[in-house]
């Protein structure tokens, strides 16, 4: 309908004259720059992404967006500014942050994402949820996929960051899920955009946790997904920076399928010299074994867990069995 449709237009005019006001306010603040620097991100990143600064000002946004004719209701719709308490007006809800446009696959700013210079909490603020943004319909970074033609391969990372310092550095297929666990509609995203589709989450606790999940959703729409191990405590970002794009290249081909992954994760975390954790081991991986469709692929795997613990492939068989589903 035709005001629906205007009132989507003049959000995503408000974000665009938004974001100019962050471009300006970052080229005209050294601490905001000095910041950037120390992250390796250069000028020329800054304007390819369109990356801003929100100064500390609590209604410098807000008076600009009205100096262009916008109302407070429609600025205050997108989350750029919130309500003061008591019906007082106004107040820029982005302040003293480093300014991520959140741009789809059609050039529009949907949203931003906030980060603090420091380690205040919380780290990222985000724009809320609006007729113009739904987090888990998007992936960061994925306009600029779009452009290159390079359709092979798509990167799923976490952070913004991630995505640009990679693009920054030649890997330009990166998108990042936009702080959520991923969503089906991102999984049919990176279906549609790569027909490899490859997780590089951070490898933490939370990181892994989300890589596990992720896998279940490609599953679900029939991607399998190759999963990129990074030293521990490390994402892509902190990765490309002190290693270069010819090793971060390398762990493409180093990459685990969800099966292995799955296995390297439960033997990180039992110690196979210890008998009890042996146990726990293979039962854990049994329960990955049984959930494959193919008997020869249960076979192989079988082999390799009989292998790596010295359990026999008969007593294994049987676990898997006494799980029930082994399809023979
Ligand atoms: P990370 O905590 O891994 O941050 O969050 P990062 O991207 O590595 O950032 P740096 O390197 O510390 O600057 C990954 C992503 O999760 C979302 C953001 O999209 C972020 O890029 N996130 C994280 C939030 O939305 N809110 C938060 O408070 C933290
Ligand atoms: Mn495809
Ligand atoms: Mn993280
Ligand atoms: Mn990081
Ligand atoms: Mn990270």
């Amino acid at each position: 309908n035709d005001k629906y449709t205007q009132e989507r237009q003049e959000a995503y005019n408000i974000n665009k004259d938004a974001a100019r006001y962050f471009y300006r306010s970052l080229v005209t603040n050294p601490k905001a720059l000095e910041y950037l620097n120390k992250r390796q991100i250069s000028a020329n990143t800054i304007r390819g992404f369109g990356l801003g600064f929100a100064p500390e000002s609590w209604e410098g946004l807000y008076r600009f967006l009205l100096s262009k004719g916008y109302g407070s209701e429609q600025i205050e719709k997108i989350g750029l500014i919130g309500k003061k308490s008591g019906n007082n007006g106004y107040y820029d809800k982005f302040r003293n942050r480093i300014m991520f446009p959140i741009i789809d696959t059609k050039s529009r700013i949907i949203g931003f994402g906030g980060r603090v210079l420091d380690d205040k909490m919380p780290k990222y603020l985000n724009s809320k949820e609006s007729i113009i943004f739904n987090k888990g319909n998007h992936l960061y970074g994925l306009n600029l996929v779009n452009k290159h033609s390079n359709r092979k391969r798509i990167l799923l990372v976490e952070g913004y960051i991630d995505v640009i310092s990679l693009y920054s550095k030649g890997i330009n297929y990166a998108v990042a899920s936009l702080g959520t666990a991923l969503t089906e509609r991102q999984g049919r995203l990176l279906k549609r955009y790569g027909d490899e589709v490859y997780i590089a989450y951070d490898s933490d606790t939370a990181g892994v946790k989300a890589t596990l999940k992720a896998i279940d959703i490609l599953l679900k729409e029939d991607v399998k997904p190759k999963i990129i191990l990074l030293p521990d405590g490390m994402d892509p970002d902190d990765y490309i920076n002190k290693m270069g794009k010819i090793e971060f290249e390398k762990l493409f081909l180093n990459s685990y399928n969800h099966i292995d992954y799955k296995i390297l994760i439960n033997k990180k975390k039992y110690d196979l010299n210890d008998i009890e954790d042996k146990i726990k081991f293979t039962t854990e991986v049994s329960k990955i074994i049984k959930d494959l469709k193919s008997p020869v692929e249960q076979d192989v795997y079988i082999n390799k867990i009989s292998e790596d613990t010295g359990v026999s492939k008969e007593a294994i068989e049987k676990e898997i069995k006494g799980n029930k589903i082994y399809n023979t």
